[in-house]
């Protein structure tokens, strides 16, 4: 179909612009060409953004597994469908064909149903980046469940409080992960998790590290006889457009995690789409996504979205630094990667190394690079585009969110021409809006103000798992009848968005979205702390780090300081994870507050920028004498 794949910037404006006149007619004539259906739609899309409530394709049937599985057997059966490389170079890499994933799926999904997991059932994963996470996720879709994955490097609180609110009867994880030199007791974790969780019934356990682990009898199952004995057969679940497809959980601004839930239809036409056009995908292409599955660029482009189109898609299960900083490129030049997908904190780290480990591998198999997770600044953009790219490979910087199932805002390769910074142009279908303080929305260009989105798109969030009024409430209260993002963006004189960062209390260190109150609470279970405050300042790989503002409880008593911090960040490894760790610590008599008792974070903001020539008016503060204190405090803070 000639609008699958846009092949210039004018025949990107004539799509784009009947995808805006006529969305139910482009987004129809998408869906019928492109995809196996059970049985076709009676309705497009009906919408209210005020309820809210979005329905794509209703009355169509299917099973995404048969659209990212059975339907490519035909004709790509020996295709690679996943290649995979483990975290040690010296570890043979996996290819799985097409033939194979659809037996593995199919083996997982009976011994799913074989332990009672039934459609609309939800199943935890918590599982390194090994092909089991793949297949699992494909084998709860085949079967109707849905798969809730928690990225592998959170904590057994973080991992218990998600498996609790949505009621998981099945977990499905692994003895161990291996992490560059580092092994990871993940069974341990998830041992202690259950510990909190009675919905859990049964736990299947893959085989990975070798490690000697505690098997709960009665509960704990080694996964591999399971499939051993399994039957390679199983049909699909029918399943309805709107049916839940995954909950996928991210940070906001309270201490309970946000349960995205994600319906089947319009999410796989619109990661399907979005893939092809991005990446600009052809048959024989190898395209590699670093990013981990337990994150929603995983979910949609490494497993979805890719496997949709019978693409080729690389599973990594190391780190970049390991064995050392050549390994991302050591892999391109291995695979022959013509796409490649990853986050600016990991181009800033590797920038770092100089360029003698790049310029040892071959990389001109590359075609097209991308960016995901967080504005790319100027210098990691041509840092990437000159020594990676070389010049030749555009660089996608594509803006998007858990909520929005898939790419937003983006470039499309050898289409739409890139500037440095900017994330420029809608997706075909998608209607940003910048708004201003009083809910205007503001017109032309050179303009910047909060994104919104006020059409939907066939991708978009539902509801949060269990809260339809939180979902309510955090996006389509702040401005009427849109979608708000909870970030900031300007426009340029063309049209151009570039993204400048969140505008509510999350922060996103190294790519991964953090808000502010969890860490908060956690650093508050310390006994010996009265009140925090967390905030984020720049930092050269990371984007941004934290900083913690720290009130301790008068006791009288001096405490030691170095001591202090190191148990503080050790609550908050135990009750998030490594990855919420406060680089610096301040400890404070006191906190800047509002007369409402709000806390004023543009403050300690400043301060912790080493910027405090100009803090705004401080007169209207309950405690303004607080500010000389924290400042001079400040100095002496790590
Ligand atoms: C940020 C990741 C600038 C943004 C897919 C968004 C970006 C949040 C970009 C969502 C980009 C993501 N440029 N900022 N290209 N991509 N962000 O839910 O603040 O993990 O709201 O989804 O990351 O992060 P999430």
């Amino acid at each position: 179909m000639s609008n699958y794949h846009i092949k210039h910037l004018e025949e990107y404006y004539q799509v784009y612009r009947k995808s805006v006149r006529e969305p139910e007619n482009f987004w129809e004539e998408v869906a019928e060409e492109h995809f196996m259906w059970r049985k076709k739609w009676d309705n497009v899309l009906s919408w209210d953004f005020s309820k809210p409530e979005v329905k794509w394709f209703e009355g169509a049937q299917l099973n995404i597994t048969e659209n990212c599985i059975d339907r490519h057997l035909a004709t790509r059966g020996n295709k690679t469908a996943i290649l995979f490389e483990p975290n040690n170079p010296n570890e043979a890499s996996i290819s799985i064909s097409y033939k194979e994933l659809s037996e593995r799926v199919n083996k997982f999904a009976n011994v799913l149903k074989d332990h009672g997991i039934e459609k609309g059932d939800r199943v935890c994963i918590y599982l390194p980046m090994i092909p089991k996470l793949a297949v699992s996720v494909l084998a709860c879709a085949r079967i109707g469940a849905i798969h809730s994955v928690v990225f592998a490097g959170f904590s057994s609180t973080a991992l218990s409080t998600r498996i609790n609110d949505s009621q998981c009867k099945m977990v499905i994880t692994s003895d161990g992960s291996y992490r560059g030199s580092k092994t990871i007791d993940l069974k341990g974790i998830v041992d202690e998790a259950l510990n909190d969780c009675s919905c859990v019934e049964t736990v299947l356990v893959v085989k990975r590290i070798q490690s000697d682990i505690h098997m709960e009898s009665g509960r704990d199952k080694w996964l591999q006889p399971l499939l051993d004995n399994a039957s390679s057969i199983c049909p699909v679940e029918v399943m309805n457009a709107e049916d839940p497809l995954f909950i996928l959980y991210t940070s906001g601004s309270t201490g309970m995690p946000k349960g995205m839930v994600h319906t089947t239809a319009g999410y796989m036409v619109y990661t399907a789409y979005t893939f092809k056009n991005v990446f600009q995908y052809r048959e024989d292409d190898i395209y590699w996504c670093t990013a981990d599955i337990g994150w929603i660029t995983g979910h949609s482009y490494i497993v979805y979205g890719p496997l949709a189109n019978g693409a080729t898609t690389v599973m990594f299960e190391g780190v970049p630094s390991y064995p050392d900083y050549g390994r991302f490129w050591e892999i391109v030049q291995k695979h022959k990667i013509n796409q490649f997908y990853t986050a600016p904190t990991a181009i800033r780290a590797l920038a770092k190394q100089g360029l003698e480990v790049v310029e040892k591998y071959d990389l001109s198999s590359l075609k097209t690079l991308g960016s995901v997770g967080e504005p790319i600044n100027e210098e990691a953009w041509h840092w990437y585009n000159d020594n990676i790219g070389k010049k030749k490979s555009p660089i996608v910087d594509t803006w998007w969110q858990t909520e929005t199932g898939g790419i937003m805002i983006t470039p499309i390769p050898f289409v739409t021409p890139t500037k440095p910074t900017y994330a420029t142009l809608p997706f075909i279908g998608i209607q940003p809006a910048l708004m201003d303080e009083n809910g205007y929305e503001i017109k032309g260009n050179q303009v910047d103000g909060r994104l919104c989105i006020k059409f939907p798109w066939p991708s978009m969030a539902r509801t949060i798992w269990g809260n339809h009024q939180r979902y309510k409430d955090t996006y389509f209260s702040a401005f009427e009848n849109k979608y708000f993002t909870g970030d900031g963006a300007l426009r340029d004189e063309v049209g151009y968005y570039r993204i400048t960062g969140r505008v509510d209390d999350v922060i996103i260190v190294s790519g991964h979205n953090l808000g502010t109150a969890p860490i908060e609470d956690a650093v508050n279970e310390h006994p010996a702390v009265a009140e925090s405050a967390i905030v984020g300042f720049p930092h050269d790989v990371k984007g941004n780090a934290l900083y913690g503002y720290v009130i301790l409880k008068d006791t009288g008593e001096s405490r030691d300081h170095t001591n202090l911090r190191k148990e503080i960040n050790q609550i908050i490894t135990e009750h998030i994870g490594p990855i919420a760790k406060l680089d610096k610590i301040q400890f404070t008599p006191g906190l800047p507050k509002t007369r409402s008792g709000k806390i004023m974070r543009r403050i300690l903001r400043k301060i912790a920028c080493n910027d405090t020539s100009n803090l705004g008016d401080t007169s209207t503060l309950l405690n303004p004498e607080v500010v000389q204190s924290i400042i001079d405090g400040a100095k002496d803070s790590k």
